[in-house]
């Protein structure tokens, strides 16, 4: 198998005297660095910088670049992580100088446009979650969560209602746990049930005047919807509790259920995962969390408001606010690329991303549960969790070696060992936007994958520069700058 070939450190390939000049010298007399720096930042040696022509620059950034998996280039079935493909279309017109150019210090005036977007998108994500108001600041999926508790905690607050714990069930994303904890709560963990759903017996045993708000994820992280929501919802309701809907998995019910009608009060969306925002390097992101009426008092200022002449404006006038969560309004690149997403669908469009991501999931999952066993579910949302733990058993085969070899087939490993309630867990998202055949292909290379020699899997993946880094260790010990010790010399 062909061996990809990390190139060597721009430090590693300089040579001295080496650069690319296309200019001719300056003939405007320099000013003395003196006039320009102040003293105290002026002398000792100058850095090392790396000395190389321009060719080798742009050689040396596109052969890295090409090592990225991405799903410009790979299937990327990572399970919870939605990998669709963003249409390029929203980076051109989130690109349009008329709003790339804007300045958040600019007059509320001349902002009248962007304003006008944010305002419509904060309407259209309340009919979305069926819910009456949102807040466009949160700046990830964990964010929302975080500041929809803290609103919850304000709601609750106000009312002189003293209730510590939320409850959490133990197939939710580690960040629902973090998020309740950071808010201030004690979190509580509700057993999932032979089924994979919320086990209704534990939750009605740990559901007391103490908790302020179930955390439920539905379609859950076994990619199954739980039809018990609104029953939940009833049950929360008349303890005076809320329940807060982890909207990360919307990419399977757009148009077809909405949150606010499950019984939700509060929710997040990940525009991410549902109206293709970027993904990668931790962000650029966006989490908007709606709520339902009376908890809008409480939402992080400023909101974006229509005044009856017809302008919009920032709304800052909001006494019960928790306050701000995220400088200025929010990540507007990403929340204006959810916008051009969520319109130029439309209400029909968005109903047929959900049932397409769906489709496409079940029909993978058809393809390979009599090799990869899918512990709950008959038929799944926008992703099932398929468990590597009989191959583990008989063949020391582990979900994470299946994770590695794919990457020598140029695909992108599945989300493994999450959710914790499958063991060896493959938790596969194929998303709408991939075609019949993609998915086929990759089942038939997952299926000729649970069949290689084990020992080929525990080597995996060969292809790559680096086979199997020590992940814990990248986590603990982070180099995060190059010293010269660190690298071998250029004469070697
Ligand atoms: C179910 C679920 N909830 C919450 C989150 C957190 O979202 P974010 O990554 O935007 O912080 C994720 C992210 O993967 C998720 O899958």
């Amino acid at each position: 198998m062909y061996k990809l070939q990390a190139p060597p450190l721009l430090f590693e390939s300089s040579r001295p005297g080496r650069a690319t000049s296309y200019l001719p010298a300056s003939d405007v007399p320099a000013r003395p660095l003196e006039d320009l720096i102040p003293a105290q930042h002026l002398g000792g040696e100058a850095p090392p910088l790396p000395e190389l022509s321009e060719l080798d620059v742009v050689r040396h950034y596109t052969n890295l670049s090409t090592l990225n998996m991405a799903i410009d280039s790979n299937f990327y079935p990572l399970g919870s992580c939605t990998m669709k493909y963003n249409p390029r279309r929203n980076e051109r017109l989130a690109a349009f100088p008329g709003l790339g150019a804007q300045h958040p210090y600019q007059d509320e005036s001349t902002l009248q446009g962007l304003l006008a977007i944010l305002y419509d998108l904060q309407q259209i994500l309340a009919e979305i979650g069926g819910l009456d108001a949102v807040s466009l600041q949160p700046a990830a999926g964990a964010q929302g969560e975080l500041t929809a508790l803290l609103v919850a905690a304000a709601f609750f607050r106000d009312r002189s209602e003293a209730r510590t714990k939320v409850l959490i069930p133990d197939s939710a994303h580690g960040t629902n746990p973090a998020s309740a904890q950071l808010a201030g709560f004690e979190t509580v963990t509700i057993k999932s049930d032979a089924r994979g759903l919320v086990d209704l017996n534990d939750f009605k045993a740990k559901l007391d005047d103490q908790a302020a708000v179930f955390m439920i994820t539905n379609p859950n992280t076994v990619g199954i919807f739980d039809p018990q929501v609104s029953e939940i919802a009833e049950m929360l309701h008349a303890r005076g509790a809320l329940l807060y809907l982890d909207g990360a998995n919307m990419n399977a019910i757009l148009g077809a259920v909405r949150p606010g009608d499950m019984g939700a009060d509060l929710m997040h969306y990940n525009p991410h995962k549902t109206f293709s925002g970027p993904h990668g390097g931790g962000g650029p992101g966006a989490g908007p969390i709606a709520v339902r009426k009376d908890l809008a008092p409480y939402l992080p200022t400023p909101l974006v408001a229509k005044s009856e002449d017809g302008t919009y404006r920032l709304d800052f006038d909001r006494p019960k606010t928790i306050g701000r969560v995220r400088s200025f309004f929010g990540n507007t690149g990403v929340l204006f690329r959810a916008y051009c997403y969520i319109r130029s669908q439309g209400p029909e469009g968005l109903k047929r991303i959900s049932e397409h991501a769906v489709l496409n999931a079940n029909y993978l999952m058809a393809l390979v549960r009599d090799t990869l066993p899918v512990p709950f579910g008959e038929t799944c949302m926008h992703e099932f969790v398929a468990s590597a733990r009989g191959l583990a058993r008989e063949r020391g085969v582990r979900a994470m070696d299946i994770g590695k070899r794919l990457i020598d087939h140029n695909i992108h490993a599945p989300t493994v060992y999450f959710p914790l309630i499958v063991p060896e867990a493959l938790m596969i998202e194929p998303t709408e936007t991939e075609s019949r055949e993609t998915l086929e292909k990759f089942a038939e290379v997952l299926i000729s994958i649970a069949k290689d020699d084990p020992q080929t899997l525990h080597d995996s993946p060969v292809s790559t520069p680096i086979s199997r880094p020590d992940e814990v260790k990248a986590a603990k010990v982070p180099i995060l700058r190059w010293t010269p010790s660190e690298v071998s010399s250029p004469e070697k």
